[in-house]
């Protein structure tokens, strides 16, 4: 624990506030996994969970008592969002599908089921970042295949909008993207930010909640490129706070950035002690801890040496905002077909 606290302290001296006590604040709250990514808080447990991409970890991190437990699936899981009707069933991507799994966050794994199977054409993509909306539609993109050195076949992805209806064959709504990411909703639900890694951008949709359409026209909301020397690395996942400013996480760039998609301005840097920050959640009682994944996956020997937190998740605090309500999935009511799972 003196390790969290101090640690918390020397990045506070590095937060670009200056050495300020009221400014923000970082603990290290678990230990490393391999990749940390896809945060998502469910306030009826206090729970924030999250995966462990590559070696097919769901994670849930249990506020109240600080515990850390996982089950581990048969393949690469991202991401995961808790079901509507049932919090104990959560909406997971497996490689290319979305399944359906029974879990408390405590006891073992329970039944799964396949919902559907995606992107048949490109059968070395999954599924990556994906959030559920307001109605319970899930809103999830796959990423192309990435070579061990961490190469992506680019255009072989695509954003889909999964619904109670259409299991069969999912909506594509962008195509082709390369690493579909981080996306969030403002305040009033009728923008959609979105982000396709590799672009270094976020773009804006116009978004209709009652038919769940995008806009075909974009415009860029923020654009990593326009501040070199300020911020560096890639947009990952993000969030957005109740005074609709982004919260982007940059892989390769150690930080999280707070953004007005309005003006296209960077509004804050705070240095996160790991180079590959992969996504933000806003959570806690009052949703105003923003929780932040990291990677250790593609880090030399060395850089493992030197960034010891990463691959954990990080609790900012005292950043003066909060987040917004989180949705959760409407698309099964309860498990029907169970089947054994698929290891621990
Ligand atoms: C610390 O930061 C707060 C908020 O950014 C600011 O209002 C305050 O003046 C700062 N205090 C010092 C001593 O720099
Ligand atoms: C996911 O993909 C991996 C690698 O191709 C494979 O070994 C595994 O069996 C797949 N999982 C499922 C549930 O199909
Ligand atoms: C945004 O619009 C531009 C220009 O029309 C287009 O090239 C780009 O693919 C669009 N981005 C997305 C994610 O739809």
């Amino acid at each position: 624990m003196l390790y969290f606290v101090l640690l918390g302290v020397s990045f506070l001296a590095a937060a670009v506030e200056g050495a300020n006590f009221s400014g923000p604040s970082i603990q290290q709250i678990t230990p490393p996994v391999d990749h940390a990514e896809g945060p998502t808080w469910d306030g009826r447990k206090n729970i924030l969970y999250f995966v462990d991409i590559h070696y097919g970890g769901v994670l849930a991190y249990h506020y109240d008592t600080n515990k850390l437990t996982r089950v581990t699936l048969n393949g690469e899981v991202s991401p995961v969002v808790p079901s509507r009707k049932d919090p104990n069933i959560l909406l997971v991507g497996l490689n290319r599908s979305v399944v359906a799994i029974e879990w408390d966050g405590n006891l073992a794994l329970g039944g799964q089921q396949v919902l559907a199977t995606v992107s048949k054409d490109h059968p070395t993509s999954r599924f990556n970042d994906g959030k559920a909306d307001k109605q319970g539609r899930l809103w999830w993109g796959t990423i192309g295949y990435e070579s061990p050195t961490g190469d992506l076949n680019m255009y072989e992805a695509y954003f889909y909008k999964i619904t109670k209806e259409n299991l069969d064959n999912p909506t594509i709504v962008k195509a082709p993207v390369s690493n579909s990411n981080g996306l969030a909703w403002n305040k009033a639900n009728n923008k959609l930010y979105y982000i396709d890694t590799p672009t270094r951008k976020i773009v804006e949709f116009v978004y209709d909640d009652d038919l769940g359409v995008l806009s075909k026209e974009n415009r860029t909301a923020f654009d990593v490129d326009l501040y070199p020397g300020k911020i560096t690395g890639y947009p990952d996942g993000m969030t957005i706070d109740e005074d609709d400013n982004l919260w982007i996480c940059l892989y390769g760039g150690g930080s999280v950035i707070k953004a007005n998609p309005t003006t296209g301005e960077l509004l804050k840097v705070v240095p996160i002690p790991a180079r590959d920050v992969t996504s933000a959640m806003w959570g806690g009682p009052d949703l105003d801890i923003l929780f932040v994944t990291t990677s250790k996956h593609s880090l030399s020997d060395t850089e493992k040496v030197q960034q010891p937190g990463a691959g954990s998740v990080y609790a900012i605090t005292n950043l003066g905002t909060k987040g917004l309500p989180v949705f959760t999935a409407d698309i099964i009511d309860s498990i029907a077909k169970r089947r054994p799972s698929g290891g621990q």
